[in-house]
């Protein structure tokens, strides 16, 4: 994929695609990016690989290339005569004149040029994904701000998106914390709020420790989880106070990082778990090793080279998470009233996750479960890490709770904005100061997280996520409040957005325009790829090339004719800086 307005994109390459030998034989023009500005904006590679064929030198065919393009008004319409360099490369130049016209539509366009989808069938993001009764973790922090990033991406483009929060709300953690609680706490199992979640989470501490060593305890939590999904009342109540309060806790973050997610967590797939079952059995691909049932994968094999399992069901009857993650996709794909309709299926979680979901995925399309254009797609990412590259762990060595990182972002942020506001003598009330804190904060963290790629680990450094320089969520905040001030100092932003044409003739001009043009093949770019740090270097880049056009082009001067269109072009910086952190979750400020 090329980044230019896609427009232009499809038109070139349809061009190109005609003016190639034999152009019905579905030849590759190979375009490129040129690897200099002056060389043009793209370079066609397409001519080489023929000569062997052709049994024509490579420079011959790119001459006759470019006879053909040259004949095609569609294409003398979008660019400038090409230039054949190096042993047959075709350089190409779209027409200055098209990529202002361009820029004037996307004035007028509150999409900034990406194409919204219509009738889609529902893209299913299941992301954030904790488990009750324990702490949320770095790794569901992660799996929180990348999953509502791509969600919405997907959302902005037409998707109809399903935020699944697969909340871990079954299984043996809760026959341990039942049994224990019954014990030690039984007033937590009657009554709301009896404990809060830090306490809740050391009882489950010991409740697993007691189950590690102790056998008779062990016994009554199995009779205890039996109890529960046989629906016993008083099993259930505790449950659903355990998982009440949890959810409470789980909620307090998603405001603050302002996430919206649907909760569907394991125990909605319970009463699927045996049709998952039986449509395996139907299927024959069910084979019962050791008592226990199982799909053997295919090419995917342990150490001894047997073929690994999936186990579906174990020796003593009971379900597991991939059973359930089998009926979630069974339900996701299917159709309603029991099922999702959808096409496209993606999971957010840590890389070491991967074999689950390839084993899953893979017993899901045997099982026929799949539509014909159904896509299951894992997105993973790398551990958190502290600056020592190691688990990140608070100074005492504890595991550091999500509450605390985000108040010390947002404290820092502060201390930060002090600073700064002694520094250059300008007082502010308390309000904006706390808003600016807030706001800056939260984004170093959530930008730091995308703008890495995520499959890599990433350190996490409060440090370089508040640095004004760099890429970093402070740098992009910056670049939009310098927009604001051009407003301030009495730039209409708003003129040049009329009828008048553009008058664009700096180079710092056409190196901006260029990168505005680039925004929605990002989109697209991440949409398919899923890859958010995409669009973080894209919004990046763009702040660069902006500040040097600002830095180098007077924006402001009265008299000068050009002065409406550069107004114009900050004002589109802005509004692509602006729905592009929006799709990162991040919202911008005008001052800080
Ligand atoms: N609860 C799991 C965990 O904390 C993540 C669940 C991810 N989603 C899924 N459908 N398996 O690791």
């Amino acid at each position: 994929m090329l980044r230019i307005a896609q427009a232009l994109e499809t038109q070139l390459r349809d061009a190109m695609q005609r003016a190639l030998p034999e152009a019905d034989a579905g030849l590759d023009p190979q375009l490129v990016a040129a690897s200099k500005p002056e060389f043009g904006d793209f370079q066609a590679n397409g001519a080489l690989p023929l000569a062997k064929p052709l049994k024509q030198a490579p420079r011959q065919i790119a001459t006759a290339i470019v006879e053909q393009l040259q004949a095609d008004p569609a294409f003398t319409d979008l660019c400038l005569e090409p230039q054949i360099a190096g042993p047959g490369f075709i350089n190409l130049t779209i027409r200055p004149e098209r990529l202002a016209a361009e820029v004037s539509a996307r004035l007028g366009d509150e999409r900034l040029g990406v194409p919204a989808v219509v009738n889609e069938a529902p893209v299913v993001v299941d992301f954030s994904s904790p488990n009750i009764a324990k702490e949320m973790h770095v790794g569901h922090l992660r799996s929180t701000i990348i999953g509502d990033s791509l969600a919405r991406v997907l959302e902005f483009r037409g998707h109809p998106v399903l935020r699944l929060n697969h909340v871990g709300d079954w299984g043996t953690q809760f026959g341990m914390l039942i049994t224990h609680l019954k014990q030690v706490a039984p007033e937590a199992l009657d009554t709301a709020d009896a404990v809060d979640l830090g306490d809740l989470v050391a009882f489950y501490r010991q409740a697993k420790q007691r189950f590690d060593d102790d056998e008779a305890f062990q016994t009554t939590s199995r009779e205890e989880v039996v109890k529960l999904q046989g629906g016993d009342p008083v099993s259930l109540k505790a449950w659903g106070l355990l998982c009440d309060q949890s959810r409470r806790e789980f909620q307090k973050i998603y405001d603050r990082l302002d996430i919206r997610l649907s909760e569907r967590g394991e125990s909605f797939y319970n009463p699927y778990l045996e049709g998952v079952v039986a449509d395996l059995e139907a299927a024959g691909l069910l084979v019962v090793d050791d008592g226990a049932r199982c799909v053997f994968l295919e090419g995917v094999s342990g150490k001894d080279g047997k073929p690994l399992p999936v186990i579906v069901q174990k020796r003593d009857g009971g379900f597991n998470y991939a059973t359930t993650d089998l009926a979630a996709i069974r339900y996701r794909f299917g159709s309603a009233p029991e099922g999702d309709g959808a096409r496209r299926v993606i999971y957010v979680t840590d890389a070491g996750q991967a074999n689950h979901f390839a084993g899953v995925f893979q017993v899901a399309r045997r099982a026929g479960w799949l539509p014909e254009d159904g896509r299951l797609e894992h997105v993973p990412f790398g551990l958190v890490q502290g600056e020592d590259g190691k688990k990140l762990k608070t100074r005492a060595g504890d595991t550091v709770r999500l509450r605390d990182l985000l108040d010390e972002a947002v404290e820092r942020a502060e201390a930060d904005l002090r600073r700064r506001l002694e520094e250059e003598g300008r007082t502010e009330d308390e309000a904006f100061i706390q808003h600016v804190a807030t706001t800056v904060g939260l984004a170093a963290v959530k930008y730091a997280d995308l703008s890495q790629n995520r499959i890599t680990n990433y350190q996490f450094s409060f440090d370089r996520m508040l640095a004004l320089q760099g890429n970093t969520a402070p740098y992009l905040l910056y670049a939009v409040v310098r927009i604001a001030g051009i407003a301030r100092k009495g730039g209409d932003l708003e003129a040049g957005a009329g009828s008048e044409p553009l008058r664009l003739a700096e180079p710092q001009e056409w190196a901006l325009v260029r990168e505005l043009l680039k925004f929605d093949a990002v989109i697209a770019e991440v949409e398919e790829e899923l890859l958010p740090n995409r669009l973080c270097t894209y919004l990046f880049e763009l702040s660069q090339v902006f500040n040097r056009f600002y830095d180098q082009v007077p924006v402001l001067k009265a008299e000068d004719p050009a002065r409406s269109s550069r107004l114009a072009l900050c004002r589109l910086t802005a509004d692509t800086l602006k729905l592009g952190l929006g799709l990162l979750g991040i919202p911008t400020l005008e001052r800080m």
